[in-house]
């Protein structure tokens, strides 16, 4: 793939010591998981407010656990695309490399990408909600699903409404601030605290690089938007990367 790299944006990943990529729905979408948003969004079919909250989780647990499993079914069935690659390649060429998701498919992982912080969580994980213990459990002997305890489980994702892992967005705002190449890739930009990361890189002096299709509520501040799939550009920047890092 040609990409126009101007010179300040190969200064930058000539030089960084510090680089956070932070991912949305869009990195995953070539492994064929459906965004929340846009054309294909699956927002388009469904309502979040009647799926990814607890209100809906408490008046219609059966509904809410069927869109669960339903996403589940086509996580287990599909494999990590070259963006996810190119990203889980990337931490050896930095001094300090940070990866944060909003995605709950846990792709990264399987590419991988051990360290990295999944803001909301993992779809694949259950938690109970007497106990707080967590599983991987996927097929349940009632349904909805029990604890072994006998408290109620439900996906370990964040809904709307709910506050992120304990500590997870602190140190994703901590390494935001302090790094100078920031990169967000496939993400619309608009659910928050995430979409506060690439402002706060900016704000601590990075350069920072969307990859995204489309022009999204974030285009504003980059220094950068190279538009198109993350799949084809991701691993087009780690060569250039290590070939501009070979010359230094
Ligand atoms: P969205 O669905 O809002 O946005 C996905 C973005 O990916 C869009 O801007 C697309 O243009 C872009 N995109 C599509 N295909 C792409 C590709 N091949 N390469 C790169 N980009 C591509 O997804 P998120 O921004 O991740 O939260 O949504 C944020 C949160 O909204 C989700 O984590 C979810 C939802 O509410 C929770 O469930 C808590």
């Amino acid at each position: 793939m040609d990409l126009m790299f101007s010179d300040k944006f190969l200064d930058a990943l000539r030089t960084a010591k510090k680089a956070v990529v932070a991912t949305g729905a869009g990195v995953s979408a070539e492994s064929g998981v459906p965004t929340f948003r846009g054309e294909d969004g699956l927002w388009k079919k469904f309502r979040p407010e009647e799926l990814a909250t607890f209100e809906a989780f408490e008046r219609n647990p059966e509904l809410v656990w069927e869109w669960y499993r339903y996403r589940r079914d086509i996580i287990n069935k599909i494999r990590p695309n070259p963006g996810h690659y190119a990203i889980a390649a990337m931490p050896p060429l930095f001094d300090d490399f940070c990866l944060v998701t909003q995605n709950v498919d846990g792709l990264h992982r399987v590419a991988g990408s051990d360290d990295v912080i999944e803001l909301h969580g993992n779809i694949k994980r259950n938690r109970c909600l007497k106990c707080s213990r967590e599983n991987y459990d996927e097929d349940f002997a009632e349904f909805p699903p029990l604890c072994s305890c006998g408290g109620r489980l439900r996906p370990d994702v964040v809904w709307f409404g709910e506050l992120l892992p304990a500590g997870a967005f602190e140190k994703a705002e901590k390494a935001a601030s302090s790094c100078d190449l920031f990169f967000s890739v496939g993400t619309s930009g608009v659910v928050q605290p995430a979409a506060s990361l690439p402002l706060a890189a900016k704000r601590g002096g990075a350069f920072v690089v969307e990859i995204n299709p489309v022009p999204t509520e974030i285009t504003y501040i980059t220094n950068e938007h190279l538009q198109g799939k993350s799949g084809e550009i991701m691993p087009v920047i780690l060569e250039r990367i290590r070939e501009l890092r070979r010359k230094k």
